[in-house]
């Protein structure tokens, strides 16, 4: 999953932001304007505030799109519903070790899915906590707000949680993707790209003004506009 320094980042746009209604549709649009991967936010009720969508909603978009799906799991516990993600057709699985005591072993449980695994911290999180998973992982995934709803503003210190985890990415010497989640717009997806990440999520700023614009928008979160 690696990329060239100075490549652009990846963009993976959260169908948070997208039209419930016609999900499959805005799949297609997002994906056609230029999507690197398919951000799918899955929130229950108790880890966060909020409710979105489970496995059947998942399995039901696969057909719309060939990219990669990148399915951030903000539930708590996590492993029930481990094989569930992977059947429905997850790439990668993405979860927080503040959900549970058994990070290592979900992460365990993720590979042996045949998925790749992602850890996700919260901005209260220290980078430290990924020092006995980063072994085995494929991602890290920095929380750039509380997670549990789209539209917020980013928290500037996670740009230099950004950098640390950066470091310990490089050291590891391993193939493993950052990517930062929440309050992304272009100037500050420049500004987590100069830090160190990889992979961009965005939901609002992804599908801003309609599918019209959503192409547009994507280049100017690449740095391409
Ligand atoms: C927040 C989610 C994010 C969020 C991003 O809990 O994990 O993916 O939807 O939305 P914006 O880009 O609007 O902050
Ligand atoms: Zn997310």
């Amino acid at each position: 999953m690696s990329q060239l320094p100075n490549s652009p980042p990846l963009i993976s746009p959260s169908i948070l932001s997208a039209d419930f209604a016609r999900l499959g549709g805005e799949i297609r649009a997002i994906d056609a304007a230029g999507a690197d991967w398919i951000h799918v936010d899955v929130m229950d009720g108790h880890f966060v505030p909020n409710l979105t969508i489970g496995p059947a909603v998942v399995k039901a978009l696969r057909p719309h799109s060939a990219k990669p799906f990148d399915v951030h799991l903000m539930i708590a516990p996590v492993d029930p519903f481990l094989a569930a993600f992977a059947d429905a057709g997850a790439d990668i699985i993405t979860f927080h070790p503040e959900a549970g005591p058994h990070a290592h072993r979900t992460v365990l449980a993720i590979k042996a899915l045949g998925v790749k695994a992602g850890i996700s911290l919260n901005p209260g999180t220290p980078a430290k906590m990924l020092d006995y998973l980063i072994d085995n992982i494929d991602l890290v995934l920095v929380m750039s707000v509380n997670p549990g709803f789209g539209g917020q503003s980013f928290i500037p210190s996670q740009l230099e949680k950004i950098a640390a985890v950066r470091r310990m990415i490089d050291k590891s010497g391993r193939d493993i993707r950052l990517e930062v989640d929440g309050g992304i717009d272009a100037a500050i997806a420049r500004q987590c790209v100069a830090a160190g990440a990889d992979v961009l999520v965005a939901g609002t700023a992804a599908f801003r003004g309609g599918v019209d614009h959503y192409a547009a928008n994507i280049a100017a979160l690449r740095g391409a506009s």
